[in-house]
């Protein structure tokens, strides 16, 4: 096996990022250089006072130890790739929005782009691992791709070496993986190159945590683990409307049910309904996949997860549209958060943009205070969730504020849609002092005491707690 010492990255985001700042970090003998077409990217990466273009809690210590020591960030895709023994593809694999398989299927197209760019411009062998999230066999179109169009004397060695990084704790998830999964075909050559990535990994990573197994295994487990999480939560969710409507505590019942040693106690929160860039469109994927395979039943098995993810949230709307005695026309709401968890200042399927549009076509006027989504984030959402409405008239019910206070200041409800850990230090009885009455709280991530809060005077509605617990 070649002993890699130049890893190439294409795709400088979420994942690429911070992915291939922590190889830099822990290996200082690899040259690490991540490349990607955007170039405001490429820049906010470089920038001499360390403005990243992704926010993640520890990313800006590790890029400060490793930039320009032996990690780079450039938009020199080619030389890149020429320089590299080992490339990552880490590009994104959004779902597609047209053609076949629209809406469920994974956009392949930078996949595939990356992929012939390699191909175009190698000219020594490489490792090219397949880092984005990708269908089942994904691995072997891009080997007939880059086998087509190599020059002589070059071979390609693909490996499947999917991402398990949750946002918000990337940088930890990094450091100290559960597992990293290396697939590869059970060839001689394939052997080698998993074992070259292997040993890239073992400068930090136990040498337990490092699975190898068959390149299609690997790229299915990681359909696989995210579908079982989704439907961690989705069945903890369709159990918090049960709670609400008979008077069971949803954390309690979490609580209960998770000290069995087979369940465990982890990602069983009740919430508003789960986002994030990945679970929805991993799910779609496996459904497409399924039906792809002639399995239907397994299709729609798995589509229930979805489907019960946006019943959660609609769920929520109503409930607030009702408690406020039917209506919310005119009516002025905080929204606090509109990330899709917290500690990220990413949007992407928020389940904050649904509740907000869900606000705005009943009439009511929104102000959304998050800590670390940009203005411009929240602008470019709202106006993609309300096709047929221009910005301008969105702009007329929905204002940003810069911090709870202000959101909630001549408020009737309070709606909270992300657990960032500032929201559970608010000033509860500032607050009250500041609203209109009835004032409302309606906490979609359990995180308010209601008790404490009905002390104050507030009414309050917490997900997976109905008015008999
Ligand atoms: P992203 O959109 O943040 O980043 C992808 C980057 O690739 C973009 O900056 C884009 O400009 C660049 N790119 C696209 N085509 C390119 C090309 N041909 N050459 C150079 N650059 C190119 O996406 P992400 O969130 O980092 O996700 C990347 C992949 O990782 C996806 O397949 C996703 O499913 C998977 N994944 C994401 C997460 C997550 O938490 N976000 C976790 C695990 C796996
Ligand atoms: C997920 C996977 O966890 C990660 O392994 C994979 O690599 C990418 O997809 P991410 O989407 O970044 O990571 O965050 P995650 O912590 O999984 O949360 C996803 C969504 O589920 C968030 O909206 C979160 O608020 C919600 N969630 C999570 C719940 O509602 N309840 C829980 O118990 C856990």
């Amino acid at each position: 096996p070649i002993k890699v010492t130049k890893v190439c990255c294409i795709g400088a985001g979420y994942v690429g990022g911070p992915t291939c700042a922590v190889i830099a970090l822990k290996c200082p003998h690899i040259q690490v250089t991540i490349v990607d077409l955007n170039q405001a990217r490429v820049d906010a990466w470089n920038s001499p006072d360390f403005n990243l273009p992704i926010y993640e809690p520890g990313l800006v210590e590790v890029v400060k130890q490793a930039r320009g020591r032996n990690l780079f960030f450039s938009t020199d895709v080619d030389k890149g790739i020429q320089e590299a023994d080992l490339i990552f593809v880490s590009v994104n694999t959004p779902t597609k929005k047209s053609g076949v398989g629209a809406g469920f299927a994974a956009d392949l197209n930078y996949v595939e782009l990356a992929t012939r760019r390699i191909a175009a411009v190698a000219h020594s062998s490489k490792i090219v691992v397949e880092k984005s999230t990708v269908p089942c066999r994904t691995a072997e179109s891009m080997r007939t791709i880059l086998e087509a169009n190599s020059r002589s004397g070059c071979r390609f060695d693909i490996l499947s070496n999917p991402e398990f990084l949750a946002e918000g704790t990337a940088i930890d998830d990094l450091f100290s993986p559960d597992r990293v999964l290396v697939g590869s075909l059970q060839t001689p050559e394939g052997l080698d190159a998993c074992e070259s990535l292997a040993e890239v990994y073992s400068n930090w990573v136990p040498k337990e945590r490092i699975l190898t197994v068959g390149l299609w295994s690997s790229e299915l487990s990681k359909l696989a683990a995210n579908a079982m999480l989704a439907q961690r939560i989705s069945s903890i969710n369709a159990l918090s409307a049960i709670c609400e409507a008979t008077g069971a505590n949803i954390d309690e019942v979490a609580h209960a049910i998770g000290f069995d040693s087979r369940i465990g106690p982890k990602f069983l929160r009740a919430s508003v309904g789960f986002g994030g860039s990945c679970f929805q469109k991993d799910i779609l994927n496996l459904v497409y996949l399924s039906e792809s395979l002639h399995l239907p039943q397994v299709a729609a098995y798995w589509r229930q997860v979805v489907e019960m993810n946006e019943h959660q949230k609609s769920r929520f709307s109503k409930t607030v549209v009702d408690t406020l005695f039917n209506t919310i026309t005119g009516k002025h709401i905080a929204v606090l958060g509109f990330a899709f968890k917290a500690d990220t200042g990413d949007t992407r399927e928020s389940p904050a943009i649904s509740l907000v549009r869900d606000f705005l076509s009943e009439r009511a006027y929104v102000t959304i205070y998050d800590p670390k989504v940009e203005d411009a984030q929240i602008w470019l959402d709202l106006v993609e969730a309300c096709p047929n409405v221009p910005l301008v008239n969105i702009q007329k019910q929905v204002t940003i504020a810069r911090s709870s206070l202000e959101a909630c200041k001549d408020k009737e409800a309070i709606v909270i849609a992300t657990e960032w850990k500032e929201f559970r230090e608010i000033d509860w009885q500032t607050v009250y002092n500041n609203m209109n009455k009835p004032a409302f709280v309606f906490d979609g991530r359990m995180i308010v005491d209601a008790v404490a809060l009905q002390k104050v005077g507030f009414k309050v509605k917490v997900i997976g707690r109905g008015d008999r617990s």
